[in-house]
């Protein structure tokens, strides 16, 4: 083990100079404060005047429209919603299907659950083209008796966005054998050039059987406000918000009136955002990719960066300059401010989740390999 204080890389804050809150957003929260209990009691779900605003830009983004803002639930970030959305559906003993690599709360909540996740290959190093999704793997496990299925999109770690094709499979296979999706489409705002995004909404998957997740947390900054949404059936929005009634009761009322800016801001303001992110995305893999032996995928949507190591392993202080280059970027390593139980575990690198990661213009690290997550420390010590 190397000496010296473990860092936390588990989540990125906002970078308010690299990447400003939406334009308006304070303004609004202040608005929200100033009328008070009228905005600081919404119902459990969400004031209905925004679930209604919310209700029509989603329709319009996601390909599909909204009928009713009884069809949509505010939560507190878009980890409540995920959490919401998969208590909601999963019991204990049920069978998940969770793609492999993915987001790491999709597991942890599955498992808190009780229920046996079934793991789904993605072999998105080994591709020429989509994500290497292993859509025979998703079938058997669907023929099996999994019924829910859940998925980032684009994916966390990788950045990889499915294919139009992958993405009308998974409907077709979820549709032929009555499996629940659980998508979440956090990153769906960050796709880069070149990149196209299909919404599962516009897809043949039946509604009833379909969550959509989002949130203003990470493209729009807005991570501070603690907001998230779901999209889905009225019967499982009502079972969410029975849920959320014990829990929270409700995402922050003043916070709720921050969503009026998501989706109205000004005209260009979102490609300039994406372009703010795409300086970053082209850097970072040209970096990495300096040192042999790492394997690199760009990022297509969203805001981290998943390398591989062949076999034999890279060059140890290559990589050592290379991570010490990008964390030199970093202004934003800090002390870990976890549980004791979890320093512990940062301690022990192979406990850890993904490599790295950059979020709103600053670097951190997750670690799947004893290798990096030694590379990152002596990095970190040494600064
Ligand atoms: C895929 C994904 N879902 C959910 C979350 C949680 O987001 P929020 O801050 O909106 O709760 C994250 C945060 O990194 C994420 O990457």
């Amino acid at each position: 083990m190397l000496p010296g204080e473990p860092v936390d890389f588990s989540h990125g804050d906002v970078d308010s100079e690299a990447f400003p809150t939406t334009p308006a957003s304070l303004q609004i929260f202040m608005d929200g404060v100033r009328s008070g209990g009228n905005q600081a009691y919404t119902e459990y779900r969400g004031r209905e005047d925004i679930r209604a605003y919310l209700a029509e830009c989603l329709g319009e983004f996601t390909g599909l429209a909204i009928e009713n803002a009884d069809e949509l639930i505010i939560m507190p970030g878009t980890q409540g919603a995920l959490f919401l959305a998969m208590s909601a559906n999963i019991s204990s003993g049920d069978k998940v299907a969770i793609f492999c690599p993915d987001y790491f709360a999709n597991r942890s909540i599955a498992k808190f659950l009780g229920s046996e996740v079934i793991d789904i290959r993605m072999d998105y190093l080994d591709v020429d083209c989509g994500a290497g999704l292993d859509l025979t793997q998703l079938e058997n496990a669907f023929k099996v008796g999994c019924k829910s299925f859940v998925f980032s999109y684009p994916n966390n770690p990788t950045d990889v966005i499915y294919s139009r094709e992958e993405i009308g499979e998974i409907a077709g296979l979820s549709e032929r054998y009555g499996v629940t999706v659980i998508v979440d489409q956090l990153y769906s705002r960050l796709v880069y050039k070149g990149h196209n995004y299909t919404h599962l909404r516009e897809t043949s998957l039946s509604p009833a059987k379909l969550i959509t997740i989002m949130g203003p947390s990470k493209t729009e900054s807005l991570s501070g406000y603690r907001l998230g949404i779901a999209i889905g059936p009225c019967e499982i929005i009502e079972r969410m918000e029975k849920l959320q009634a014990i829990v929270s009761p409700r995402a922050a009322g003043y916070s709720q009136a921050v969503l009026r800016t998501w989706f109205s801001e000004p005209s260009e303001w979102i490609s300039e955002r994406i372009m703010g992110h795409q300086q970053i995305r082209d850097d970072i893999p040209r970096i990495l990719r300096s040192v042999d032996g790492l394997r690199v995928r760009d990022p297509e949507g969203g805001s981290y960066v998943f390398p591989k190591p062949d076999e034999p392993e890279p060059n140890r202080q290559k990589t050592s300059s290379v991570v010490r280059k990008i964390v030199g970027r970093s202004t934003d390593v800090r002390p870990c401010k976890c549980s004791r139980a979890s320093r512990e575990k940062c301690r022990n690198p192979l406990g850890l989740e993904a490599f790295c990661l950059w979020r709103l213009g600053r670097w951190f690290y997750f670690g799947t390999l004893q290798f990096f997550s030694q590379i990152a420390k002596t990095q970190l010590v040494s600064d």
